[in-house]
C-alpha cells in the first residue's frame, strides 16, 4: 500500500490499534512482520513476503526482555532505530510499531504462555525459560495488530513451530506464514548475531552450513540411522577451532522429537558458539524426494 513517503511510525497499542482499524476499514488485509530490530536482508525477505500477500505491512521492533536469560545478550543486543526504520522505508512497510518495554509488560502482568513439549529439547534445552519469553509476545502482538499473516523465518525453526502451536491452541484467526532461510553466498545463514562475529570467526562459523549439507549428503546416500549422520554433522562444525556444540539433532519437523531412523522428512538443527556468539541453523531433508 505504502510509498516510501507514507511510513507511519507509532510507540503505542492505541495508536497501532488505530492504524490498523483505519486500514481495515479501507478493505486491507494486514500483514504482521515481528521482530527485534537490527534489521538485514532475511528481514526484508519477510518484509517483501508481507507485501506481497497483504494490503498493508507492518513491522514491530521490540527487543523483548522476557526471551533473554540472566546471562544472555539482552543487553548488548545489537540496537539502531535509526537504520532499522530506513530499512523498512525502502522495503515499502506501512507501519512500524515500536513499543518501550513499559508498554509491552506492565509491572502488574503477571501471565505468560507456555508451549509444552516442543519446547523440551533443541534450544529450550539450553535456554530455559527462552520460548515462553518468545510465545508471550508473539501472543501479545498478534492480539495486538490482529493481521490476516504473519511472518517468520524458518532458520528460526523450534520457534516457528512454537508459534504455530500457540496460533492453533489459542485459536487465534493469523495465518503463520514460514519463509526461507536466507544465506549469505558462502551458506552462513543471516542472522543480527553475526554482527558479533569476527572475520575469523565469521570464516569459522561457515561450519554450520557445511556440516548441514555433509548430513543432508549422508541422508541422500542412504544412511537412515541418526546417530551416524549426527557424527559426520559433528566432525564437520570447526574441526580445528574452539566453537562448542551446544547440539546437532535430528528432529521430525512438527513436533521436534530427535528421530532413530531417517524414514520421513528430518529437520537436522544444530546450535554452536563460535567464540562468543550463539549461533543456530537447520535444514529439512526428505530422504525419499530429495537428490544430491
Ligand atoms: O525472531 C525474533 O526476532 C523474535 O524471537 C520474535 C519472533 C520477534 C519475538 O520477539
Amino acid at each position: 500500500m505504502a510509498d516510501s513517503r507514507t511510513m507511519q511510525v507509532v510507540r503505542t497499542v492505541d495508536a497501532i490499534r488505530e492504524l490498523v482499524s483505519a486500514a481495515r476499514a479501507d478493505g486491507c488485509s494486514i500483514g504482521l512482520v515481528p521482530t527485534m530490530g537490527a534489521l538485514h536482508h532475511a528481514h526484508v525477505s519477510l518484509m517483501d513476503a508481507a507485501r506481497r500477500d497483504c494490503d498493508f505491512t507492518v513491522v514491530s521492533v521490540f527487543v523483548n526482555p522476557t526471551q533473554f536469560g540472566p546471562n544472555e545478550d539482552y543487553e548488548r543486543y545489537p540496537r539502531d532505530e535509526a537504520a532499522d526504520l530506513s530499512t523498512c522505508r525502502s522495503a515499502g512497510v506501512d507501519a512500524v510499531f515500536l513499543p518501550a518495554v513499559g508498554e509491552m509488560y506492565a509491572p502488574e502482568a503477571v501471565t505468560a504462555v507456555r508451549v509444552a513439549g516442543l519446547t523440551s529439547g533443541l534450544c529450550g534445552a539450553f535456554r530455559p525459560g527462552h520460548f515462553d519469553g518468545v510465545a508471550t509476545v508473539v501472543a501479545k502482538l498478534l492480539n495486538i495488530v490482529q493481521p490476516d499473516r504473519a511472518y517468520f523465518g524458518e532458520k528460526d525453526a523450534q520457534q516457528l513451530a512454537v508459534i504455530r502451536r500457540v496460533v492453533i491452541d489459542l485459536d487465534m484467526p493469523t495465518e503463520v506464514v514460514g519463509c526461507p532461510t536466507v544465506r549469505e553466498e558462502s551458506g552462513l545463514a543471516v542472522s543480527s548475531r553475526n554482527a558479533y562475529l569476527s572475520s575469523a570467526e565469521r570464516v569459522r562459523a561457515q561450519s554450520l552450513y557445511a556440516a548441514l549439507q555433509a548430513g543432508r549428503a549422508r541422508i541422500l546416500s542412504g544412511e537412515r540411522d541418526a546417530e551416524s549422520v549426527i557424527g559426520t554433522m559433528r566432525s564437520v562444525i570447526d574441526p580445528a577451532g574452539s566453537a562448542k556444540v551446544d547440539y546437532v539433532s535430528i528432529v521430525e519437523p512438527a513436533t521436534m522429537q530427535p528421530v532413530a531412523r531417517i524414514e520421513d522428512p528430518v529437520l537436522l538443527a544444530l546450535a554452536v558458539r563460535i567464540g562468543g556468539t550463539r549461533l543456530i541453523d537447520n535444514l529439512t531433508v526428505d530422504p525419499s524426494a530429495d537428490s544430491l
